[in-house]
């Protein structure tokens, strides 16, 4: 990420968190090995937000113990603002205390027991820092979240809102060089997890602390990711900046758990310099070469994908030069803000998401319908699905 430094002259920001080729192994109960770390590569930028991303057992908590110390791992190297705190070749590990991180848990774990200022001042306590030091701080930083009025108040007296604060200022009280986050809105239900995340987000921007943000919710990864990394089994399936993996998630599993997908089975009929000619069951369609991509060789099996809300829908044909496949509507459901189609297309099931307001025809269940598709929505997975490298951070 570049600052400007005194001089005026950019400088590269040192990141905050390295993990490099970190592995982790289990050993289950009846001896089969489990590797929930294999090979994880990743950095979390000075004021950046990165979200680990995946469904239960991918691994998530187990690499946020690893970055804490609260795990050993069996091979790698973690640095956090340039110290080396765990090398397995250097035989390096320092222990969690002193690794100057901070982690807020699952509905944010206060003190129920403690008051707001006490539960704040408790990492300082807990470090003995000078007694004349804790009361500034705590207040300086009660301050910084906007909870200042709340110093005597206990955590179940006070709203969903401002217990994230008290959790926030607690992790921030003792100037970590990163904040470890373990899925701390998942018990929280969802309207107010909805406004909890873009409290979050607008916090992180102002206050400028840097995150490692573990939850398997794609919504909220989306939300308050600057980047986000796609985990499956073990590994990075995706890293990227949440538009740019959402609109090119190189592989069908990154395609699926980030919003919804139409995968289809197609072949290449022939690839010209910037467009792609793909047989598909529902009819031929072209794509747009993506640049950087590897060329497809004609006869080759691929997976298509088309985001739902990125084809049109309409009663006539239309001509407009893009992709067309028509087919009877099987099911229409209301969401709100827009309305689902699922059409088949001469055995191609495609879904369609449309914005209430762009619906111009009255389409039902059992109607024809007609559909278009611009080619640059057209996207070609890999057979297989690359892991994503590193992206730049924004
Ligand atoms: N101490 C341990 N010993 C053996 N296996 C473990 C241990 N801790 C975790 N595991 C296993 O490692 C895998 C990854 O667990 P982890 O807690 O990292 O998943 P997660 O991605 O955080 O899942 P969730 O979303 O459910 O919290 C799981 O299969 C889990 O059962
Ligand atoms: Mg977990």
């Amino acid at each position: 990420m570049n600052i400007v430094s005194a001089n005026g002259a950019p400088e590269i920001a040192r990141p905050r968190i390295e993990v490099n080729r970190l592995i982790k192994t289990f050993h289950r109960v009846g001896g089969q090995k489990l590797t929930p770390v294999d090979d994880i590569s990743l950095d979390v930028g000075a004021r950046e937000m990165v979200i680990l991303l995946g469904p239960s057992g991918c691994g998530k908590t187990t690499l946020l113990r690893c970055i804490a110390g609260l795990e050993r791992p069996d091979s790698g190297e973690i640095v956090l603002d340039g110290k080396i705190v765990f090398s397995s070749k250097k035989k390096i590990f320092v222990p969690p205390t002193q690794r100057q991180l901070s982690m807020i848990f699952q509905s944010f774990a206060l003190w129920p027991h403690m008051s707001v200022f006490e539960n704040i001042a408790y990492p300082l306590e807990s470090r003995k820092a000078p007694k004349n030091e804790i009361t500034p701080r705590v207040r300086q930083v009660m301050q910084m979240v906007g909870i200042s009025d709340l110093e005597l108040q206990y955590p179940g007296r006070i709203s969903g809102g401002q217990q994230q604060r008290v959790a926030l200022a607690r992790a921030l009280v003792s100037n970590s060089v990163a904040v470890l986050f373990d899925e701390p809105l998942s018990n929280v239900d969802a309207r107010v997890r909805e406004h909890l995340r873009i409290e979050m987000k607008r916090m992180q921007k102002q206050l400028q602390f840097s995150g490692l943000y573990v939850t398997h919710d794609q919504a909220e990864a989306m939300e308050l990711g600057d980047r986000i990394a796609v985990l499956d089994s073990g590994r990075i399936a995706a890293l990227g900046r949440p538009r740019d993996i959402y609109e090119q998630p190189g592989s069908e599993y990154v395609a699926t758990f980030l919003g919804s997908a139409n995968i289809w089975p197609g072949s290449v009929v022939d690839a010209g310099p910037t467009h792609v000619r793909l047989a598909t069951a529902g009819g031929d369609l072209i794509a747009e070469i993506t640049p950087g991509a590897s060329p497809s060789a004609p006869g080759a099996d691929l997976k298509i994908m088309v985001r739902p809300e990125k084809i049109r829908i309409s009663k006539d044909p239309r001509d407009d030069g893009r992709n067309a496949l028509s087919g009877r509507i099987t099911a229409r459901t209301f969401t709100g803000p827009a309305v689902q189609f699922f059409v088949e297309c001469a055995g191609l099931t495609v879904r369609v998401v449309s914005m209430q307001d762009n619906l111009q025809d009255d389409l039902a269940e059992g109607d024809m319908a007609h559909l278009s598709i611009d080619p640059g929505a057209v996207k070609i997975l890999p057979a297989n699905g690359t892991p994503a490298d590193r992206t730049p951070r924004a």
